[in-house]
C-alpha cells in the first residue's frame, strides 16, 4: 500500500530536534528539502577527483536559505505573543522576514541599505507589502540602529542575532547527512554575519553527537576580498563587493564563527568579485544551477583550495549556494552583456536557418 505523506515545512520534519511544543502554531511555507545536486561536468573541466554537491537553497519559498531560520524565528516570535519583527538585511532576510510576516499575520519592518539591493530582493519585499526603511548606510549601521531600536519599540529582531534563527538554519545540516549518510569532509559556504556557518556546525555537530553520522566536516568560509574581516582578521568599516548580500564588514556572530574554524579545524579565505562572477557562470554554464553572485562565493573557494591541494583529491564537499540568481537580474544580465539573444525575421525560413548556425 502507498502512503502519502505531505511535506509541510522542516520544523515538522525535525520537531523533535527544534524548540516546539505540540501546541505550537507553526509558520511555514514549506521551506527546506531543497536539493542536494552532485556537479558532474565541473570537476571533470578541473581534471580533479573529487565528488562536489551543491546544496541549492536558492530553491527555498522566497529564493534563499533564510526561510530556514524564519519558519522558526517567526514561530517563536508570534509564540511569545509578538506583533512585529525588524531586521536589518542587504535584501534576502528582508525578504524572508516579509513573506512570513505575512504569513503569520504579523508586521514586517525592514532596515535597507539604499540602492544596494538586488532588484529582485526589492520587488519581493515590496509584493509582501513589508515597512520598507531605506537607510543612507551600509548593513553593519542597518543592523546596529536595529538593535538599538528593538530596546525601545515592541518588535522582534529576526536578523541571526535571534537564536531561533541558528536553530531552523542548522537543519540544513541534517538533510545532508540524511540524504548522503554522512557528514562531507569539507563544507564550503559563503560568509556576511556569519549566522548560517555557524547553524550548519550546529547542525553538524548534534548529529555527530548523536551518532547518526560519525564524522564532522572541516568548515570553509569564503568572503569577498572587498568584505573580508575574518579573511582579514579585522572587522572593516567600508566594506564593497558586487556580491551584496555579502557586504558585511561587521560581522554579528564573530565569536561564534571563530569557535567553527577552531573546533572543525577550518578556514576562512576571500576571492575578488571576478573570481565569484566566474563561479557563478560555470555553475550556471556547466552545470545548469543558476545561483546568485554571493552563492557562488562558496564554489570559486572550494575550486581554489581544490587546485591548491588544500581540499586533497578523493574528497567529498558540500557548497551551499544560499541564494537563487533570479534574485539579481542585474548582474546576471551585465555579466552576459556580450552575448546578446539573435533577432530574426518570424519566418520558417529565417528560425532554420538559427537553428543551423547555432548547432
Ligand atoms: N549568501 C546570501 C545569498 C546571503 O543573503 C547572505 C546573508 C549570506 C550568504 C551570508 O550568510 O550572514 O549567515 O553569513 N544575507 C543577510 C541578509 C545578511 O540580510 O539577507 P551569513
Amino acid at each position: 500500500m502507498t502512503t502519502h505523506k505531505r511535506y509541510t515545512g522542516l520544523i515538522e520534519f525535525y520537531r523533535d530536534r527544534l524548540p516546539v511544543s505540540a501546541n505550537t502554531r507553526i509558520i511555514s511555507l514549506g521551506e527546506g528539502n531543497t536539493p542536494l545536486i552532485q556537479l558532474q561536468n565541473i570537476p571533470r573541466l578541473i581534471g580533479k577527483d573529487v565528488d562536489i554537491y551543491v546544496k541549492f537553497e536558492g530553491l527555498n519559498p522566497t529564493g534563499s536559505f533564510k526561510d530556514r531560520g524564519m519558519t522558526m524565528a517567526v514561530t517563536k516570535a508570534v509564540e511569545a505573543g509578538s506583533q512585529a519583527i525588524i531586521c536589518a538585511s542587504t535584501g534576502n532576510t528582508s525578504a524572508s522576514a516579509a513573506a512570513y510576516a505575512v504569513r503569520a499575520g504579523i508586521k514586517a519592518f525592514v532596515l535597507i541599505p539604499e540602492g544596494k539591493i538586488a532588484l529582485g530582493k526589492l520587488a519581493q519585499t515590496l509584493m509582501y507589502d513589508a515597512k520598507i526603511i531605506q537607510i543612507n548606510g551600509n548593513f553593519d549601521r542597518g543592523m546596529a540602529l536595529v538593535k538599538e531600536v528593538a530596546g525601545l519599540a515592541p518588535v522582534t529582531i529576526v536578523n541571526s542575532i535571534n537564536p531561533f534563527r541558528i536553530e531552523g538554519q542548522k537543519t540544513a545540516a541534517f538533510e545532508i547527512v540524511d540524504e548522503l549518510g554522512f557528514a562531507p569532509d569539507y563544507h564550503c559556504l559563503p560568509v556576511g554575519n556569519a549566522g548560517n556557518i555557524t547553524a550548519y556546525w550546529k547542525g553538524y555537530d548534534e548529529y555527530a553527537t548523536d551518532r547518526v553520522c560519525g564524522n564532522r566536516p572541516v568548515m570553509c568560509g569564503y568572503q569577498a576580498a572587498g568584505a573580508a574581516p575574518f579573511a582579514l582578521r579585522k572587522m572593516i568599516d567600508n566594506p564593497e563587493t558586487v556580491a551584496t548580500a555579502i557586504r558585511i564588514g561587521h560581522p554579528q556572530s564573530w565569536d561564534l564563527a571563530w569557535n567553527v574554524q577552531k573546533q572543525s579545524g577550518g578556514w576562512f579565505d576571500k576571492f575578488t568579485d571576478g573570481q565569484i562572477l566566474a563561479a557563478q557562470k560555470m555553475l550556471s554554464q556547466y552545470e545548469g544551477v543558476f545561483c546568485e553572485p554571493a552563492s557562488a562565493t562558496s564554489l570559486a573557494g572550494a575550486l581554489h583550495d581544490i587546485s591548491a591541494g588544500k581540499i586533497p583529491e578523493g574528497s567529498k564537499i558540500v557548497c551551499t549556494l544560499t541564494g537563487n540568481g533570479i534574485k539579481d537580474p542585474e548582474i546576471a544580465m551585465l555579466q552576459c552583456s556580450a552575448a546578446k539573444p539573435v533577432t530574426i525575421d518570424a519566418s520558417l525560413d529565417a528560425v532554420k536557418r538559427a537553428i543551423l548556425d547555432g548547432l
